[in-house]
């Protein structure tokens, strides 16, 4: 396969299809192709549905955060929130780039740990730990245990005595900002199962100066994903600084890291475009750097922790269409072989999407039909209302935007089976993760 994507710049890759992957251009058959290789052949070569991850658009969105964040910042750490996606390849890019990573079970933390992952760049999140989890991450040595409630904090500080055990950790709070996104993501809220409420917040980090074997080095807050605005970020570092300027008159504690979590948004459909990440940056660090100028503070390490915004766009979930149904006056539903159990957003937060048909992709659009999913349930659809050229069954539809969330929540609903993912890079597909098989799905069945 050729690659069709050599000689571009990047402006004029994002400009040609703004939601999906930069390497995503048409071929002379009118096949949509991404990292160089026709999505069609993908299709038929892999199966579907099939998920595919464009390892150009992964590592340029990280140093484009690495660039915007850091020229404004240059004590900026990134690291990328494993949640939004993870498997043993995505860790070994992350590795390769330098990142750090946020992971939130042993699950995750195992998967770092499969590819040799460092360690020390390692966050531990989750507002409900296990004793388990927290012994294996003071095992592994990671870096930093992001602390969400007291009842962690008492169980960190019995668990942490052995000598050299004093872990990094960061106190996460709940601001109390409103990030105008879905109720299901907004984390920073007052009434939030996440981190301490400002109010509860003295408490802990007295509780976490006292403990000898804690080594309390900063502060987090996560106020929700899907942002699109800066100003809650802004609210919440002030919000954040004027605590942590408070802590340190009362009880002597630094703020050598701040943590401000992810969030960032990104564009799923034409008329929805996300900020730029330099406008994140700009706001973001403008205000922190002015509140510690009027708080006397010195200026902590900037910690960022992106996923949707790092994976989501490189991502791409192709489907092939099946028994196209037409209800005359009402609806024409054209049912691909995945959905709801690949991905569960249109049907858990009403997520729209955009959709091109791969082996049509310069054909117009003719008709009005509703991409429905194939399992059972009425709410799984995929996108509805959506104009696309006429469609057949056989068709295979490319659903942009579909790396973050998608496969991290995905089941095994109807027994169905879990997709292959394929990583695209200059004309080369490779297989990331095989297909689940009928077998895999008994596996842990005992009679
Ligand atoms: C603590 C924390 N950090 C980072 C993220 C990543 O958010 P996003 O994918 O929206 O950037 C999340 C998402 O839930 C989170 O809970």
């Amino acid at each position: 396969m050729t690659y069709l994507g050599g000689t571009d710049n990047i402006e004029s890759m994002i400009l040609r299809f703004p939601l999906f992957p930069l390497a995503t251009e048409v071929d002379s058959q009118g096949h949509l192709n991404i990292g160089g290789c026709d999505t069609v052949a993908l299709a038929a070569e892999f199966g579907t549905p099939l998920y595919l991850f464009d390892e150009l658009s992964l590592r340029h969105k990280y140093t484009e955060f690495k660039t915007e964040f850091g020229q404004r910042y240059a004590d900026t750490t990134v690291i990328y929130a494993g949640k939004a996606f993870i498997n043993k390849s995505l860790a070994l890019i992350l590795k390769e780039e330098g990142l750090g990573l946020d992971v939130v079970s042993a699950g995750e933390l195992s998967i770092a740990q499969s590819v040799d992952f460092p360690m020390d760049k390692v966050y531990f999140h989750g507002n409900n730990k296990s004793a388990e989890e927290i012994n294996l991450a003071l095992k592994w040595h990671i870096g930093h245990i992001v602390v969400d409630n007291l009842h962690e904090l008492k169980m960190l500080g019995e668990i942490a005595r052995e000598p050299g055990d004093t872990p990094d950790i960061l106190l996460r709070l709940s601001p109390g900002i409103d990030p105008h996104t879905h109720q299901y993501i907004a984390t920073g809220t007052v009434d939030s199962k996440f981190g301490f409420p400002l109010s509860s917040g003295e408490e802990a980090v007295a509780a976490a100066r006292s403990a000898s074997n804690l080594n309390l080095v900063g502060l987090h807050f996560h106020i929700g994903s899907l942002i699109f605005e800066v100003e809650p970020y802004e609210q919440a570092i002030e919000l954040t600084l004027n605590f942590a300027a408070e802590m340190k008159q009362k009880y002597d504690f630094e703020l050598k890291e701040l943590n401000i979590g992810g969030g960032f948004a990104i564009q799923y459909t034409s008329d929805s475009p996300a900020p730029p990440i330099a406008a994140y940056a700009e706001a973001i660090v403008s205000k922190i750097t002015s509140q510690c100028q009027e708080l006397k503070l010195t200026p902590p390490r900037l910690v960022i922790e992106p996923g949707r915004a790092i994976v989501g766009q490189a991502g791409v979930a192709l489907y092939k269409v099946g028994a196209i149904k037409d209800i005359p006056g009402v609806r024409r539903y054209v049912p691909v072989d995945g959905g709801m159990a690949d991905n569960i957003r249109p049907a858990l937060y009403g997520s729209k999407y955009e959709a091109v048909i791969a082996n049509k992709a310069v054909e117009k659009d003719k008709e009005k039909v509703t991409i429905a999913g194939r399992f059972c349930e009425s709410g799984d659809i995929l996108i509805k209302d959506i104009n696309l050229p006429p469609i057949s069954d056989g068709d295979i539809i490319a659903i942009p935007d579909c790396g973050a969330y998608c496969l991290p929540m995905a089941s095994n609903y109807n027994a169905s089976l879990k997709p292959a993912i394929v990583m695209v890079k200059e004309g080369t597909a490779r297989l990331i993760r095989r297909r689940e098989t009928l077998d895999d799905l008994t596996r842990c069945d005992l009679i």
